[in-house]
């Protein structure tokens, strides 16, 4: 037995080292990865281009959903690299983390394009683009996504970088990701639960926007354990307080997944009061209905994972006294 799980480790160590090794080839890695992605990406664009009726508001706008059909799977990778390579070290997840500015930069190339069929929407198909838009506040959600984008690009490189402090940077890169997810996602999300007819393209990417924010809060919960163990808190969590993150996470679940039966009922209780219906004409994202069961799932880790130690400082200010 002892003699087939040594054999299997070997195997096991053959392959990540073989695995390694591969990921580290020059053509998978870097700017020649940003090519071998964008250049085919761009040549489908075309093509699609070629083949789709761009002298009708409608062709333009199929365009603009084709294009960000292919920087969608990018951000959702961008945001959940770095969780994946905590929660699951190995060489691929080290290649992704390695690779991240290189995905952002893919990201950016494919919302070039959209950015392409938006300019040509709203300068040729103005009323087209007008009956399209329903709310102030979608104008609002894809501007300023497209404020982020361009300085997120700029600011990569060191004769922007040069312009931020470290913090302001990584704010500004924090934030951008955050709601270059929350824009497709959200997206996708009423298309599931809200709009009829939803396709498989849906379903699959709103459980790829799903899952990218949820290894984040796997990966913070892991290290909120890590912090605590290291304190000595391993088991500061009562088996109450486990039991009821646990119902927590799986009510998270079935908020996830059951939109079509809470969105009407909780988005007219959300929005009762007149200021928050207010919000919902101009403040993106308001009131966050798509986010609920991430907020949700996040609490109940909170409650599962012990955390850092609260209580040090005052210790170490009462030891000084
Ligand atoms: C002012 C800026 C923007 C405008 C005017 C705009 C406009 C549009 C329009 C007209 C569509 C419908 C296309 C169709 O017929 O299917 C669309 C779809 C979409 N847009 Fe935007 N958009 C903007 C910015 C953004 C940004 C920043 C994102 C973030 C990544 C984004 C993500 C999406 C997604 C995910 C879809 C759905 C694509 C699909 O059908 O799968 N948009 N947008």
């Amino acid at each position: 037995m002892s003699g087939r799980v040594e054999v299997l480790s070997i195997v096991l160590t053959i392959m990540t080292s073989d695995l390694k090794t591969i990921l580290k080839n020059k053509s998978i890695n870097g700017w020649r990865l940003f090519l071998l992605i964008s250049i085919p990406m761009s040549a489908f664009m075309v093509a699609a281009m070629l083949n789709a009726d761009l002298t009708t508001g409608s062709g333009v706008s199929a365009m603009i959903g084709f294009s960000v059909r292919w920087a969608v799977p990018f951000i959702f990778l961008v945001l959940a690299a770095s969780s994946i390579h905590i929660l699951f070290p190995g060489p691929l997840p080290a290649w992704l983390v390695r690779n991240r500015p290189y995905f952002g930069f893919c990201f950016a190339t494919a919302m070039a394009w959209q950015g392409l069929f938006i300019f040509i929407m709203s300068s040729v198909f103005r009323e087209y683009y007008l009956e399209d838009v329903y709310l102030l506040r979608d104008e609002l959600e894809g501007t300023i996504g497209y404020i982020f984008l361009p300085a997120m690009v700029v600011t990569s490189f060191s004769i922007g970088r040069k312009y931020l402090t470290p913090i302001q940077w990584k704010l500004l890169h924090k934030s951008g990701i955050y709601f270059l997810w929350a824009y497709p996602f959200s997206v996708y999300w009423w298309n599931l639960f809200y709009y009829e007819n939803p396709q498989s393209i849906d379903y699959l990417y709103y459980c790829a926007g799903f899952l990218a924010f949820a290894v984040r809060i796997a990966a913070w919960g892991k290290k909120r354990r890590q912090a605590a163990n290291k304190n000595g808190r391993r088991n500061d969590i009562s088996p109450v307080l486990t039991l009821l993150g646990g119902m927590v996470i799986a009510f998270g679940l079935l908020v996830a997944t059951s939109g079509l039966y809470w969105q009407k009922s909780i988005t007219a209780l959300l929005t009762a009061p007149a200021w928050s219906a207010n919000l919902v004409l101009w403040f993106p994202f308001w009131p966050f209905e798509p986010y609920l069961s991430l907020f949700i799932i996040g609490f109940g880790t909170m409650l599962l994972t012990p955390g850092p130690r609260t209580d040090t400082v005052f210790e170490a200010v009462s030891e000084t006294k």
